[in-house]
């Protein structure tokens, strides 16, 4: 089905909604079930940006595991153990609002089927992808209460590397508290290599970070973020994973855009956590 010049929407052979685009500037797969970006590639260098894993379940029983999963209305763990972990929407089905083509640039706007907080809050969630020479992630949270609302989430991208020991990571600086380390506040490295099971809680909230290889480099921006995460699973814990290879770990970094100490949005206002992915 068409749904503009350069968007169209079919169905997977696992029966998800699968919408792609392929504008002059780049191609992109997005599933409606997470509103999740599966691959992002920009014609300039024809290089697929997101990593996914070969063992993503596809299906709509759980979360994909690789792109860009949607995390709010909280980071983590939830507060009340029957809640699952990166909050609600990654794992339900969201709408299309509205799609735009421009000639080098497609919007696409979509919501998720609900947007209920825990204790009768409601906030309106919208994520706007706008398509072209980079990615532009918008995850937009509106408080429509009468009273104030706290939130959290990330954009939870996997990113694509040829070989985690070639990576280095610039522009991180400052404290971050490490969560394979009883959350003890560590001074950021330098050089920024991974090394083993990594997940950081970077403090500092830079707005620019490249991903260095040989030959390559992804620029990630960030706004309204109060923190970066960056994660890899190394070996072991890919091995227990049921959704990763066990050398899966080598090929991905996920850089989240992060909302992990929360965020008070008042009555009326709303809040945009941004990604930018070049
Ligand atoms: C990261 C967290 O953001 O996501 C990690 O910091 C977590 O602690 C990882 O393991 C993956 O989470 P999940 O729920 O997708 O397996």
């Amino acid at each position: 089905m068409k749904l503009s010049t350069h968007v169209f929407q079919r169905i997977s052979d696992q029966g998800m909604p699968i919408i792609s685009v392929d504008n002059p500037q780049a191609s992109l797969e997005l599933s409606l079930f997470g509103g999740h970006v599966l691959s992002y590639m920009p014609k300039r260098d024809n290089r697929q940006r997101l990593w996914m894993s070969p063992k993503a379940v596809m299906d709509g029983s759980k979360a994909i595991r690789g792109g860009i999963p949607v995390c709010w209305p909280w980071f983590g763990a939830a507060a009340e153990p029957a809640l699952p972990a990166h909050g609600f929407v990654r794992d339900q089905m969201w709408q299309v609002l509205r799609v735009d083509d421009d000639n080098d640039l497609t919007r696409i706007q979509l919501q998720p089927e609900f947007s209920h907080l825990a204790g009768g809050g409601q906030l309106e969630l919208m994520l706007e992808l706008l398509i072209g020479e980079q990615l532009t992630v918008n995850l937009v949270t509106h408080n429509r209460q009468s009273k104030s609302l706290r939130f959290g989430g990330a954009l939870h991208s996997y990113f694509r590397v040829k070989h985690i020991d070639q990576v280095v990571v610039d522009g991180l600086s400052g404290a971050y508290m490490d969560k394979v380390g009883n959350l003890l506040v560590e001074e950021t490295p330098s050089p920024y290599v991974i090394t083993q099971e990594t997940d950081r809680i970077q403090l500092n909230a830079v707005s620019d970070v490249h991903i260095r290889e040989a030959g390559q480099q992804t620029a990630i921006g960030f706004s309204g973020h109060d923190s970066i995460v960056v994660w890899n699973p190394w070996q072991d814990k890919s091995a227990q994973m049921g959704d990763m290879t066990t050398d899966g770990y080598q090929q991905m970094l996920c850089i989240e855009a992060a909302i992990t100490q929360g965020i008070e949005l008042a009555p009326g206002h709303s809040h945009t956590l941004t990604q930018i992915i070049g």
